[in-house]
């Protein structure tokens, strides 16, 4: 039935008619580093796209696990005094920890260090050794007499040949920019021992790439990959495939290769072969026909997500070595760019070299991250770039401003005036709710199909304008003050909430805990596609809850000076190894102020308000303002909070206020005192709230 050989208008086709069965992989990260921002974009690039996948009705299976093998986690492994084995367990936690932080659901998060992976690997190493297409071949290397090993490039360093630089790396100089082998390197010497390495002679095991160069011009040509992708490919024939040193000696961490003691398979072989070795396990629990996915005429679709810079080794080696060792090939290779922050490389002095802990410890919200990678995102291997003025602007005007302001216009009246209960009928003059915010669920849909989620979003956004508009022109707040037009109101009301309820649906792969907790406020089963259509008519909804705060500025702030800090107190991280403790963040709190007497405290009049009405003050960016009732007289306060708080969630919450705080003219309005928050660089404002039983107008002392 399905063809990897397709066109595409054929699968496209495939799309809209039948049923999928799917396989989807994001590249597997190191285990030697922490994740950071520029790993999210392709594991949120992945997630939505599955999350889509599966909203539409298809299987499909994301799987995913660490790349645990290879010399710098052994070393880094040696460094901290304990096993690679417990090096990577603990890493592996700390991984799906900062994934699951960002509702990444993999179906399986496993390890390429497992019995399921090492048997693959060597049945395809085997099958591949069948058909002649290993070589075994002395190669002399550098290696370290003190250490006992022979060393990476990476672990090489000397003076740079071009401009004499001292202290480069084997394989290319920081200060020139040249690359090179290290026998070009003058003066060379071991980053492990500091020795200087002698040339050694040792056996390797090669694959014959070359030998597979007509079959994988055909693949890269057959639509697997994106047009830059396959040109790319072209650069490559063009320079000649050379055969693949796939072995290492001891020490090294990983899988022996059978039949040859001392000798490891290199960690670029089983990487990939992780792939499947993680699904293995997955159909070891869910019963799966791990056969039904992986056999040459299988039907099911198989999906790689990677990044630009680990090209090679998917659409060359990865193909070749499946091909010849009788398992199906990719169905696609989806190549993303590389994340830069405020238009340069992360980098840990500037601060935005930011790990995944150190945003979620942070308090921020990851689904802002979510989304504003989705605003960024095209299916091309183009760059994105977050640019953190952009991120606060997009997010809080986006989702804050225009897609949650749908619902905190209309939810209260409903909730209110007619027991929770929409109406049984929209009303008449309506036509854009057919039209267009249903009417484009299947342009949305093939724009989250071709990973094209900034369209998706530009779009959505359009449509939550018309949402916007309808509000504006029909005025709920008005209609509720005349009680000959409660129906209409409901009716109003109703619309606008099933326009929530649509744009819900469309953001759900970007916003999964959002478009949940909308779900439970209008207490529905988990949307798919199809309910884009369904209106919701007579039906009991419950009380609306604040959805999304806004993005503060300071939050950014104290982000970014938090992975400045890391860095100062971070361990010397490894020759290109990622620095991997988040250490503790340091706060200054702010000194206790001067002594005052009892008297000068009693001179303080703090009183429990109620917050009667919390509403948006036109033109003004960081003031709420509030109606509060202190039992005896009502006061209005204009309170600094608005980047905390959204007005309808403060309506009817007990808080404590200065009430004998001399009035303030402001710019827009009389302010009558001040409520009490907190907050310093960590955040805030908190605004303090009572226990229970407090009740407005009692003192506070
Ligand atoms: N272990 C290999 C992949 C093996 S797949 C069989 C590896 N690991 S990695 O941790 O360095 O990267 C994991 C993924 O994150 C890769 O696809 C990589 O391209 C991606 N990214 C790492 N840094 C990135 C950015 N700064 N920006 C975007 N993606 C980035 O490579
Ligand atoms: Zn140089």
């Amino acid at each position: 039935m399905w063809d990897n050989s397709a066109t595409q208008e054929n699968i496209e086709f495939r799309h809209m008619t039948t049923h999928r069965t799917i396989l989807v992989t994001s590249a597997l990260p190191y285990a030697n580093g922490p994740i950071h921002l520029g790993h999210l974009v392709e594991y949120i690039q992945t997630d939505i796209w599955v999350r889509f996948q599966k909203m539409r009705g298809n299987t499909c299976h994301y799987v995913c696990a660490d790349d645990t093998h290879g010399t710098p986690i052994m070393l880094r492994a040696e460094k901290e005094g304990i096993a690679p084995e417990e090096l990577i367990r603990r890493v592996h936690g700390e991984h799906l920890r900062d994934f699951t932080g960002f509702h990444i659901e993999f179906d399986n998060y496993y390890s390429t260090h497992s019995e399921e992976t090492r048997q693959l690997a060597e049945t395809i190493y085997g099958r591949l050794k069948e058909r002649g297409l290993i070589e075994a071949r002395s190669i002399e290397q550098y290696y370290d007499p003190v250490k006992e090993m022979f060393l990476p490039d990476r672990f090489i360093k000397g003076e740079c040949p071009k401009c004499h630089a001292k202290d480069q790396y084997g394989d290319s100089c920081e200060a020139c920019g040249a690359t090179y082998s290290p026998t070009d390197l003058i003066n060379p010497y071991s980053a492990v021992s500091g020795a200087a390495p002698v040339r050694k002679e040792s056996v390797h095991y090669f694959f014959k790439l070359g030998k597979c160069e007509e079959f994988l011009k055909t693949w890269t040509r057959a639509g697997h990959l994106q047009d830059e992708a396959a040109n790319k490919m072209a650069e490559w024939f063009e320079a000649g495939l050379s055969d693949w040193d796939i072995s290492r000696d001891a020490p090294y961490f990983g899988f022996e290769i059978p039949d040859a003691p001392g000798k490891f398979f290199y960690v670029w072989l089983d990487a990939p072969i992780g792939y499947m070795g993680s699904f293995k396990n997955l159909c070891e629990r869910l019963n799966l026909d791990f056969d039904q996915y992986w056999n040459k005429d299988s039907n099911a679709e198989l999906y790689h997500f990677i990044g630009k810079d680990i090209l090679y080794f998917h659409a060359l080696f990865w193909p070749a070595m499946l091909e010849h060792s009788d398992f199906r090939t990719p169905s696609k290779i989806f190549a993303h760019g590389f994340l830069t922050v405020n238009g340069e490389k992360m980098s840990k002095s500037r601060g935005t070299f930011i790990t995944a802990e150190s945003y979620l410890q942070q308090g921020l919200n990851p689904e802002w991250l979510r989304y504003y990678y989705a605003c960024k995102l095209n299916g091309t291997m183009e760059d994105i770039d977050l640019n953190l003025e952009d991120f606060v602007a997009r997010v809080n005007s986006d989702l804050v401003g225009k897609y949650v302001n749908i619902a905190s216009r209309t939810a209260g009246f409903i909730t209110k005036l007619f027991d929770g209960h929409l109406a049984d009928r929209f009303p008449d003059e309506y036509p854009w709710y057919e039209q267009e915010l249903v009417g484009y669920a299947d342009e949305i849909a093939s724009l989250y199909e071709s990973r094209d989620y900034g369209k998706a979003i530009r779009l959505i956004m359009l449509l939550a304008n018309l949402g916007n508009h309808y509000i504006d022109a029909q005025k709920p707040w008005e209609l509720s003050k005349n009680s000959s037009k409660r129906d209409y109101l409901q009716q109003v009301c109703t619309v606008g909430l099933n326009t929530f309820k649509v744009l819900t649906l469309y953001l759900k792969p970007v916003l999964p805990s959002l478009a949940k907790n909308v779900e439970t406020f209008f207490n529905l089963s988990p949307l798919v596609w199809t309910d884009a259509s369904v209106k919701l008519l007579s039906h009991k909804i419950n009380s609306y809850q604040h959805l999304l705060t806004r993005i503060d500025p300071k939050q950014i702030e104290s982000l970014v000076e938090a992975n400045k800090q890391n860095l100062q107190t971070a361990v010397q991280p490894e020759p290109h190894s990622q620095q991997r403790h988040a250490e503790h963040q340091q706060h200054t709190i702010q000194p206790i102020a001067d002594t005052i007497s009892i008297d000068d405290f009693a001179k303080i009049d703090l009183r429990i308000a109620r917050i009667a009405k919390a509403e948006h003050v036109e033109g003004a960016d960081k003031l709420l303002k509030l109606t509060l009732d202190i039992g005896s007289e009502t006061r209005t306060v204009f309170a600094g909070i608005k980047s905390a708080y959204d007005p309808a969630q403060l309506e009817g919450k007990l808080t404590v206020m200065v009430a004998n705080l001399a009035p303030r003219k402001m710019k827009f309005g009389l302010s009558e005192g001040m409520v009490l928050a907190a907050s310093d660089e960590r955040g805030g404002p908190f605004v303090l709230i009572p226990d229970e039983g407090a009740q407005p107008g009692m003192r506070v002392k």
